[in-house]
């Protein structure tokens, strides 16, 4: 059983990749910040490989999060299935930034504009109309993190069930008490 569930995550994993309506396309990204706080947002699954648990989103390489992920090179990823009632939370480590312009560049231009804002996100502006980009001039970045742990969480009657599996246990797994 504990080799079903995690071969469901992946398998669940994989199909937010395709399908936009997915409940895991959708993730919330937790770093550390420079005072040692925890800092969450939401971003897009783009890249999932159910071989070496690399997952991998794109972002603004002026963005916070990458001078965070500078300074701890670790993060947790947060999945939840509101209709299945199945919570993922995912320890990773960060494995590069790339920064190649061939994923930018295939993106459409409306794609484009998230990541070639003239101003560094973040900034202070005094109204939403005055954020301008320049496509040209891109900002793109593909963060590439490597899991270590995942664990299951799905609430369910009579016994909700919690499992975690870890890199340093070759993902075999073990129940917990939920
Ligand atoms: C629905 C939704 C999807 C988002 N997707 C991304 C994303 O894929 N990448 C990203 O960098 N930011 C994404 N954002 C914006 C982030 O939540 C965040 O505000 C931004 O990246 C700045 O974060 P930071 O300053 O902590 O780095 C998304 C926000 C929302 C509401």
């Amino acid at each position: 059983m504990l080799n079903l569930i995690l071969e469901d995550c992946k398998k669940q994993l994989s199909a937010a990749l395709i399908h936009k309506k997915h409940p895991f396309r959708y993730l919330t990204l937790a770093t550390i910040k420079k005072d040692g706080g925890p800092k969450l947002r939401t971003v897009v699954l783009r890249e999932f490989n159910p071989e070496n648990f690399e997952f991998a989103i794109y972002s603004d390489i002026r963005s916070s999060k990458i001078e965070e992920l500078k300074l701890f090179p670790e993060a947790q990823f947060l999945f939840y299935d509101s209709s299945r009632l199945i919570q993922l939370i995912i320890d990773l480590d960060l494995k590069k930034f790339l920064t190649e312009l061939d994923i930018y560049n295939l993106l459409p231009e409306s794609s484009k504009k998230d990541y070639s804002s003239v101003l560094i996100p973040g900034s202070e502006i005094k109204s939403p109309d005055e954020v301008q980009h320049n496509i040209k001039k891109n900002n793109f970045v593909k963060i590439v993190f490597e899991a270590k742990e995942i664990e299951y969480l799905k609430l369910k009657r009579p016994n909700h069930i919690r499992s975690v599996y870890s890199v340093k246990d070759d993902w075999k797994g073990k129940f917990l008490a939920p």
